[in-house]
């Protein structure tokens, strides 16, 4: 398998869906099999790559994005997904990249109820300032600047009639292992945090990456609102706005 120190992108995927289009696209490809999880090492336009289709949440995103590192040698790490919408102005199809990434579930119950902190730490043991981990600013600024003039497609099925172009936006992720399909979680997520999007595995990748020193992103495109039908918009939305995420993917490839 790939040796260490050449330029090689882990791209790590939780569904069939999220990886399906980037498997279509990979040349060259070779699978391996770890921990259960598929990985298919190729090139995709031109870039050395390995994608990973881990399974949901927090445990077997740190799996794989942990191989991706050690033992296929990814010298970056993307994620490619959907996730559930927080922010009201954003709508399904918009395309978050991860400015900043928190897991919502860790930390502890205190007499006023759960207080999340800095994942690896408690304030009675190890105590931490801050809160997640940011995307490295450089980093943000090639990514800026390579998706200047990308314009997303429209969906095929809009949400809703009229429904404005989708939007590609920066922002607050957060990370936890539950899929939110609750409207007053989702406000409370978005009051709480001012997060934008939701989803299973994000941040745990982060914080894999940052303890190997490898750069990470995590490029969510919303599937659903996170609210009373996100069980039932995931599945009607989630192949096309996996695609148009991965697209994104593509097009970051050579800034990562
Ligand atoms: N991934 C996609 N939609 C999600 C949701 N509503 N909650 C958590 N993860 C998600």
């Amino acid at each position: 398998m790939p040796h260490a120190g050449a330029r090689r992108i882990g791209v790590l995927c939780a569904l069939e869906q999220e990886v399906a289009y980037l498997l279509d696209n990979l040349e060259h490809a070779e699978t391996f099999d770890a921990a259960g999880m598929a990985f298919h090492a190729g090139r995709l336009d031109g870039e050395a790559v390995v994608l990973a289709k881990a399974g949901m949440g927090k445990v077997n995103a740190a799996i794989a994005a942990t191989l991706l590192i050690e033992r296929f040698g990814a010298s970056a790490v993307v994620f490619s997904g959907v996730a559930g919408g927080l922010d009201p102005a954003l709508s399904v199809g918009d395309v978050v990249i991860a400015d900043h990434v928190v897991q919502h579930d860790h930390g502890y119950e205190g007499p006023g109820g759960f207080v999340v902190y800095q994942h690896g730490h408690q304030p009675f043991f190890n105590p931490f300032d801050g809160l997640g981990l940011a995307l490295d600013a450089a980093l943000a600024g090639r990514i800026a600047a390579a998706l200047a003039d990308y314009e997303l497609s429209p969906l095929s099925v809009t949400a809703e009639a009229g429904a404005r172009a989708p939007r590609i936006h920066f922002g607050r992720v957060l990370t936890g292992d539950q899929f939110i399909n609750n409207e007053d979680v989702r406000a409370a997520l978005f009051r709480d945090f001012d997060a934008r999007a939701v989803e299973m595995e994000g941040a745990a990748m982060a914080q894999v990456c940052a303890a190997f020193g490898v750069p990470w992103v995590v490029i969510r495109a919303l599937s659903d609102l996170a609210g009373h039908s996100s069980h039932f918009d995931v599945h009607r939305f989630l192949d096309e706005v996996a695609r148009s995420g991965a697209l994104i993917v593509r097009r970051l490839l050579p800034v990562l």
